[in-house]
């Protein structure tokens, strides 16, 4: 059986997962972690490496390396490594390039659908050089979808949306940030107004701003370094480094040492969460702004909200979450794996597309290579009407994110030598043996990526829709968590004992109330009441124990 494959080509890191009809999981791309480093580099030879090959050569050939770059996309001023000039588009297909060689050496297969995701606020002129970037990666077949629905897809999947709920999407990632709101449908979501974004904020602004801090609170210590000595560079890369090790370190702890190591002299930098906090409150309020936009263009109040899911490495910021719960008042989702529900629902898409109508699967057993404690059932057809998933409407019209590649699938991508030699399996969890693709598989009859008259749109949304083709059409159908009739009867279930325990403690009380004042009675040890709260204190200690 062949198998699908997503991918979020992010700013600071790219992710990959993959679908088949039993199971999604995370590809793992880098040797030490799931994701792997959006870098480029070029080599003394001519050759590239990408990800976290070419960052460890990051320190030593500065000139040789390029990172960051997909906030270059429609730049007209090229990148400049070693003697050539790139675009940010050449360089994003080297790594599309290296990842679908990877997986597809993993797999012993080329996957036979490839979804890519890309920022929803991005306009027509860089969604169009974007269509590029696969076909430079030697690939023919390929879709593309925004990143918060991805990132939508995969919760309706792994959670218990019911069909109109509404959640905001929150994307901080590493450089830039999205909001948008998507609207729960039966076979699918679709998004709601006009997403907003803040075009150059992320990580990647977060990093620079202890940066500063530390230049700052050093006297100017790295600033009167003249950064063209190798010597310098290599001690310059190595501050910027741990400048983004200490603030992921303050997502989980109040404070942190910043070492910082330059030619001659060495010092340590004590960092607190609150002065963190301090550096990046204004950017972050900005995201705030964003997101209550999106909300308005949406014409959908905060109250409506079923949750905002928090996606992108950055929203793993404490004051992130703290300031999208005051501001929206409503249960926010934060994964556990915040930079890997892009890819995942890329994934998901992508095997929605070529699956034939037809009874689901059932759910795999324990999936070893998804994020721990986020179950992702195989898409619910069963919730999708026959065909739906296959053949999304407005199929006939422009594809914007299709290549127009023959209906062949093509063979293994050119550039698969540019894996880093003695890459480790590229799949989590125990390999699948999964047999090779379905060659000249059949282009998938439908894709997100398609035109097509938005469903569900709010009437009279006051501003138009900007170009996102892939915006305006429902996401095919993703599944009914398989635990949602179990979790209803569950609660029915509570709400019964529930019912009853306050019966009898009604009942309880009354005797008690009738022994007081007629018999002049008061309770003892062994009282009904105190017997009732021992049972349940053995029953459900978490019960008793969150009483006290
Ligand atoms: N625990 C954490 N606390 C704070 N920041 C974190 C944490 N974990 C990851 N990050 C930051 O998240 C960013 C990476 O997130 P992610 O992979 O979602 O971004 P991306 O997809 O590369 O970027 P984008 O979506 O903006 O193109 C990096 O800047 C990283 O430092
Ligand atoms: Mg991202």
């Amino acid at each position: 059986m062949g198998f699908n494959l997503g991918v979020d080509l992010g700013t600071t890191f790219v992710a990959a997962a993959i679908s088949d009809q039993s199971q999604i999981e995370m590809v793992t791309l880098g040797d030490r972690s799931v994701v792997t480093p959006s870098v480029v580099c070029v080599r003394e030879d001519g050759t590239v490496v990408t990800g976290e090959a070419a960052s460890r050569r990051a320190a030593s050939n500065p000139g040789r390396v390029a990172r960051e770059f997909k906030r270059r996309l429609g730049d007209p001023t090229p990148i400049r490594l070693a003697d050539s000039n790139y675009t940010a588009t050449e360089l994003l297909g080297m790594l599309l390039r290296d990842v679908v060689a990877k997986v597809t050496e993993a797999e012993g297969a080329a996957p036979e659908r490839v979804m890519l995701t890309h920022p929803a606020n991005w306009g027509a002129f860089r969604r169009g050089l974007f269509e590029e970037v696969p076909r430079l990666a030697g690939l023919t077949e390929t879709s593309t979808i925004t990143e918060p629905e991805a990132a939508a897809a995969y919760y309706a999947a792994s959670r218990q949306l019911g069909s109109g709920d509404l959640v905001a999407v929150y994307d901080l990632g590493g450089g830039t940030f999205d909001a948008t709101v998507v609207r729960k449908l039966p076979d699918g979501v679709e998004t709601l107004g006009t997403p907003e974004g803040v075009e150059r904020l992320g990580g990647i602004d977060f990093d620079q701003a202890l940066y500063d801090f530390v230049n700052f609170s050093s006297d100017s210590a790295l600033s009167e370094l003249d950064a063209r000595d190798p010597q310098t560079a290599v001690a310059l890369a190595r501050v910027r480094q741990d400048c983004v090790l200490a603030k992921e370190a303050l997502s989980a702890d109040t404070e942190t040492l910043l070492p910082v190591f330059l030619p001659g002299r060495h010092f340590d930098v004590r960092i607190t969460r609150e002065k963190f906090e301090s550096l990046v409150r204004a950017q972050i309020e900005s995201t705030i702004g964003s997101l209550s936009r999106a909300l308005r263009s949406a014409q959908v109040s905060p109250a409506d909200l079923s949750a905002v899911l928090l996606v992108g490495g950055s929203s793993r910021i404490p004051l992130v979450s703290e300031m999208v719960s005051e501001e929206i008042g409503r249960p926010i989702l934060v994964d556990t794996h915040p930079k890997y529900a892009v890819a995942l629902g890329a994934a998901t898409l992508a095997m929605m597309l070529g699956a034939p109508p037809g009874p689901p699967p059932g759910p795999p057993p324990g999936r070893p290579g998804a994020p721990p404690g986020r179950p992702v059932g195989p898409p619910g057809r069963q919730g999708a009407p026959q065909g739906r998933a296959a053949a999304p409407p407005g199929r006939q019209g422009a594809a914007p994110g299709r290549q127009g590649a023959p209906a062949g699938r093509p063979g293994a991508p050119p550039g698969r030598q540019g894996a880093p030699p003695g890459s480790p399996p590229g799949r989590q969890g125990p390999a699948s043996g999964r047999p090779g693709g379905r060659p000249g598989g059949p282009v998938p009859p439908g894709r997100p990526g398609a035109s097509a008259p938005r469903r569900g749109a709010p009437t009279g949304v006051g501003p138009a829709a900007p170009p996102v083709a892939n915006r305006s059409e429902p996401v095919p159908a993703v599944a009914a968590p398989q635990t949602s009739t179990l979790g209803t009867k569950l609660a029915l279930g509570i709400a019964l004992v529930a019912l009853a325990v306050a019966i009898v403690l009604v009942a309880v009380y009354l005797v008690h109330q009738f022994r007081t004042t007629a018999l002049g009675g008061t309770s003892q040890p062994g009282h009904p009441v105190g017997v009732v709260a021992a049972s349940l204190a053995a029953a459900r200690p978490g019960l008793v124990a969150f009483g006290d």
